[in-house]
């Protein structure tokens, strides 16, 4: 059977204006921290050069969060998946001012990699951190959070392995409670609702400082495999 091909996406691809320093990240860092999007499964131990827990993030923006918590726990591999391009600059820039090795990017769509770049039960953990709410209805289908990649998760996470969201949009909150509540792959063992001083188990994002600016009270989740 041909496989049909997608075309629901969780993005737009946002040209964004580039810094020249972003750019020169690109050309200069990239090759080091960076991992092509390819239909080959990745090995973590030879792209790490080392066995230990992979984090990975989706959507990680401009990337400040990602890099700190990379900082903040040398012991694990953290594998950040973005789009935007000059997000993926700004967090390779940042990145070698902390002078971490422990932080690879991949610039690609975070479902395609899922699919085809990441071993069954290879992860200790993934983070979805402020994912585009897509507010309008005829949008929702956009939204990322949805059965099949709670189950293309589940199947990359290894048992006992967990996904964290976070979101500051009321509408999305309720969507992700009622598709987890749906999924036999995943309990919650925390949910909290803060306004921004409590995040889960991580730092403050930039989109959830916005959401905080505009009043917006926040919703963390871990769900466990
Ligand atoms: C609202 S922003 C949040 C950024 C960051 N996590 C934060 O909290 O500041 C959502 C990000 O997810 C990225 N994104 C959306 N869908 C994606 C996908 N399927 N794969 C990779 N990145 C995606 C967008 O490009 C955007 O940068």
């Amino acid at each position: 059977m041909t496989p049909t091909k997608r075309t629901i996406r969780s993005f737009v691809r946002r040209t964004g204006r580039q810094t020249p320093s972003q750019q020169k990240a690109l050309q200069e860092l990239w090759p080091n921290a960076g991992i092509e999007y390819s239909n080959e499964q990745l090995d973590f131990a030879a792209v790490f050069g080392r066995a230990a827990d992979t984090v990975m993030e989706i959507g990680f923006g401009n990337g400040d969060t990602l890099v700190q918590q990379a900082a903040e726990n040398p012991h694990k591999n953290y594998l950040g998946v973005e789009v935007h391009e000059p997000g993926v600059g700004h967090c390779l820039l940042k990145a070698r001012d902390a002078g971490i090795g422990n932080l690879r990017l991949i610039m690609h769509d975070a479902i395609d990699v899922f699919s085809d770049q990441i071993p069954c039960e290879s992860l200790a953990r993934v983070n979805l951190y402020f994912p585009d709410p897509w507010p309008k209805k005829r949008h929702h289908k956009r939204r990322i959070v949805q059965h099949d990649f709670l189950n293309l998760v589940a199947d990359r996470l290894r048992g006992g392995g967990s996904l964290n969201i976070a979101t500051d949009w009321a509408d999305y909150a309720e969507h992700i409670d009622e598709i987890l509540s749906q999924s036999d792959r995943f309990t919650c063992s925390e949910r909290r609702v803060h306004d921004g001083e409590q995040p889960l188990d991580r730092p403050r994002t930039k989109f959830e400082q916005r959401g905080l600016r505009k009043g917006h009270q926040i919703c963390d989740w871990c769900f466990v495999k």
